[in-house]
């Protein structure tokens, strides 16, 4: 395992209670994944980020962590764990966790005592514990706002005839946040980390690692300005990435420490990253942006910039468990019946990350195809969902959550035997894995052959881009590398084609020979051009 370089790595994220469920239980599972690791080998990824598996009462599907040493008995043991790290380092693939250290499950050991050994306990101060505003505290202590909906504060035991309490979650009241001020936190997760690099873990992605810190004082948010608040990216938290990175650093190979850090600006995020804090962060504005020429080539010259001013590599993702399934973003468009067309916007856009600089993030079941599944209210889990005002249509983020279909004639498209956690629609055997492997056009075999080319064509991963732009609908990416100029073209119109000028055609995401001087609506070139 080579941990020195991350430059060019391919990472491929399981959402493991949806990835395969090997007892029937309708919860993916270890066992389950080591049945299915050579379907990710096949893809040709060098890593996997595994979403929490730690023991978790599962009120946001293990980001309500109740022990942060151990394993999720849904999900298996620690020796099961122990092995899938070796199957995957024996076949060249690093594994990456997640570690939650802005707030901990409700049923975390810490809050229950927090909750239970009386006023004043020592427990209560790992927590962000406040009196109420308004007559005995009735109210809560500020304007704050959780990320899933509702207030971010909620009642704490209080002694008879005192101001209510009120405990802050900044996400579901199951998920109380951290006191960060409190060293025995600061140690805890500093332990944590090291109990898992220690068992060989590659490295972790930091969730909410814009967190962890809220502003003294605690002001109203309606005080902020520029979207800068005091619930988010305090000053201290990079000392605690500096330490992180210390520890990170200390071990052969170094582990590697990716944050999800959602910072108001670009030069705020800049803070986080670099040679003695985070490898890297997401740039989440490729989850969000418009399907348009200007857009892609906007954020994508904004990205690398960045990443050059802090000296690492930039990193891309389509799709997360968190957004809606990229290709009900971009490849099922409104107005147009054409799935033709929208299959082969789906495949240039992974052509076109394949050809960016640095480091790519995967999502299980983007390489199926997978669109945003429809889900009936009555079967949907998110906390999100069930925390929306009435009036709003929001559905939480069950739809890109539910389980892969592998094989089209079992029940349950082969994910489980039982009844899966989220329903699987019955459409969806027409993704299955097995019917796309043997098939030399679907999306699966697309995918291995765009990172397989990104593998034996080292200016797709390493090469600086020279000049991105965009001409009206197209998008023109320019790279050297030894000596040679690559361009990458890609039409994002729905009806017009464009002249290809000059240069070598080497690969196209229609895979078609016909129309070579060409690029058609949705499709993406890559040409070289001698330089001489
Ligand atoms: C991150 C995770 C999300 C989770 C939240 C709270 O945003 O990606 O799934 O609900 O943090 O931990
Ligand atoms: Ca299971």
């Amino acid at each position: 395992m080579s941990g020195e370089s991350q430059d060019g790595l391919v990472t491929y994220q399981i959402y493991w209670r949806s990835f395969s469920d090997s007892n029937g239980d309708g919860i993916g599972d270890i066992a389950g994944l080591v049945d299915r690791l050579d379907h990710v080998a096949d893809l040709g990824v060098d890593a996997i980020w595994l979403n929490p598996m730690y023991p978790s009462p599962g009120a946001d599907h293990g980001y309500d962590v109740s022990d942060y040493f151990d394993i999720d008995p849904d999900f298996g043991t620690l020796t099961e764990f122990r092995n899938l790290i070796q199957s995957c380092h024996s076949r060249n693939i690093k594994i990456l966790m997640d570690v939650v250290p802005n707030h901990v499950s409700s049923s975390h050991p810490w809050f229950i005592s927090a909750l239970g050994e009386g006023i004043g306990n020592d427990y209560e101060k790992l927590f962000i514990i406040r009196d109420g505003k308004g007559e005995l505290g009735s109210e809560p202590p500020n304007d704050w706002q959780s990320i899933f909906g509702g207030p971010a504060w909620s009642y704490f035991p209080t002694g008879e005839g005192q101001v209510q309490r009120w405990y802050l979650h900044m996400f579901d009241s199951e998920q109380p946040d951290l006191n960060w001020y409190e060293d025995e936190v600061r140690e805890h997760f500093e332990d944590v980390i090291r109990f898992w690099f220690d068992m060989d873990v590659d490295g972790f992605r930091i969730d909410v690692a814009h967190g962890l810190f809220k502003a003294p004082g605690f002001p109203d948010m309606s005080t902020f300005e520029d979207d800068v608040s005091g619930c988010w990216d305090q000053p201290e938290v990079h000392e605690i990435y500096r330490r992180w990175r210390k520890i990170a650093d200390s071990y052969d190979p170094p582990r590697l420490l990716i944050g999800e850090v959602y910072a108001s600006s670009r030069e705020r995020l800049l803070q986080y990253l670099g040679d003695d804090q985070l490898h890297s962060a997401f740039d989440f504005s490729f989850l969000k942006q418009d399907w348009s020429a200007s857009v892609f080539s906007e954020n994508i010259s904004k990205n690398v910039d960045l990443c050059k001013k802090a000296g690492v590599p930039p990193t891309w993702a389509y799709s997360n468990h968190d957004e809606i399934r990229h290709w009900s973003r971009y490849a099922s468009i409104p107005g147009i019946a054409d799935k033709t067309l929208g299959e082969l916007r789906y495949k240039s856009l992974f052509s076109l990350i394949c050809a960016l600089p640095g480091n790519i993030y995967l999502y299980n079941g983007e390489e199926l195809g997978l669109p945003e599944a429809e889900i009936p209210d009555s079967d949907r889990q998110d906390p999100a969902f069930f925390r929306q005002p009435p009036e709003s249509d929001y559905k939480g983020r069950d739809g890109c959550r539910v389980p892969m279909p592998w094989s089209h004639k079992s029940t349950n498209a082969g994910f489980t035997t039982g009844v899966p956690w989220l329903p699987i629609p019955s459409d969806w055997v027409d993704y299955a894995a097995d019917l796309q492997k043997i098939d030399e056009r679907s999306i699966l075999s697309y995918y291995g052959k765009a990172l397989a080319l990104r593998k034996e064509n080292n200016w797709m991963n390493i090469g600086c881009i020279d000049d991105i732009f965009a001409e009206g609908d197209v998008l023109c990416l320019t790279k050297k590398f030894d000596g040679t100029i690559y361009k990458v073209l890609m039409n994002f119109g729905n009806s017009q084609k464009y002249p290809i000028e000059g240069g070598h055609v080497i690969f196209r995401s229609s895979e078609e020979e016909i129309n070579h001087n060409h690029l058609m609506p949705g499709e993406l070139a890559y040409l070289f051009y001698n330089n001489n």
